[in-house]
């Protein structure tokens, strides 16, 4: 009996370990999602970043991304994220909904952090690209939390905009071949989002003229860091299209 105990711990912390990942570009197979740390603009810096996928559960997942960057506070130093390997591949169209969850929180955190959690949404002409490729026509930000005074690609087009329950100021730029529209919470922090995704698609195809034949082809979630340190803990985040 107690061989069998010690067997079992020691395969679970071989697993615990193998999850963490500390390499610029590691991916790693997370449930129904994938986690990659994308620490793309780590030679703007000087710093560290690790991310550990916690447990998954059905369509849910939770995870930790733990940063410290110096250095250049204008500049993203990675993206950490979760893209959803189901959640694609379908016309704005066709979307009849698509619910997503994400609760999380900052277990710690240095003073004056510049960094923002968000949704990155790819959408192009084509049923499937890579995110920030030729294929993408646009990129749809939604910052559940932008901290230290940093904002998004290009300017400030609009405050005040209801989607989904939630206000937002919306902001618009190009970046490569795709323009950029995000829309940043107008009330702080929502560490408790709830909330249909196809109603940002039906504003963004109602008011903001982005063709409803435009297909979905990637949906991430992560943080974006400048500088500070911070540990980030996703308690549970799920994403889905229903068509
Ligand atoms: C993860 O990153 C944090 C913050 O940079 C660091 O304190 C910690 O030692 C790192 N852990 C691993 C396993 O690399």
């Amino acid at each position: 009996m107690h061989f069998s105990t010690l067997a079992t711990l020691v395969v679970v912390a071989t697993t615990a370990s193998a999850q963490t990942l500390t390499g610029q570009y590691d991916c790693a197979p997370a449930g129904a999602y994938t986690l990659c740390q994308n620490l793309w603009g780590k030679s703007s810096g000087v710093g560290n970043q690790n991310s550990t996928l916690i447990s998954t559960s059905g369509n849910t997942v939770s995870w930790r991304t733990q940063w410290q960057w110096q250095n250049n506070p204008n500049n993203v130093k990675s993206y950490a994220n979760l893209l959803s390997n189901s959640a694609k591949g379908v016309q704005l169209s066709a979307v009849k909904s698509a619910p997503t969850a994400w609760q999380w929180e900052y277990e710690s955190q240095s003073s004056g952090i510049r960094a923002d959690v968000s949704y990155d949404i790819w959408l192009g002409n084509a049923p499937s690209g890579d995110p920030a490729s030729a294929a993408s026509s646009y990129e749809i930000m939604i910052w559940l939390s932008g901290l230290g005074g940093i904002q998004p690609v290009g300017s400030k087009i609009l405050s005040g905009v209801s989607v989904a329950g939630h206000t937002w100021d919306l902001w618009k730029g190009p970046n490569a071949n795709w323009q950029v529209l995000s829309f940043v919470s107008s009330t702080g922090d929502i560490t408790n989002f709830n909330v249909d995704l196809k109603d940002f698609f039906n504003y963004l195809t109602q008011s903001q003229g982005v063709a409803a034949s435009q297909y979905v082809q990637a949906i991430q979630t992560g943080t974006e860091p400048f500088t500070g340190s911070a540990s980030l803990f996703t308690k549970a985040y799920s994403v889905a299209i229903n068509r």
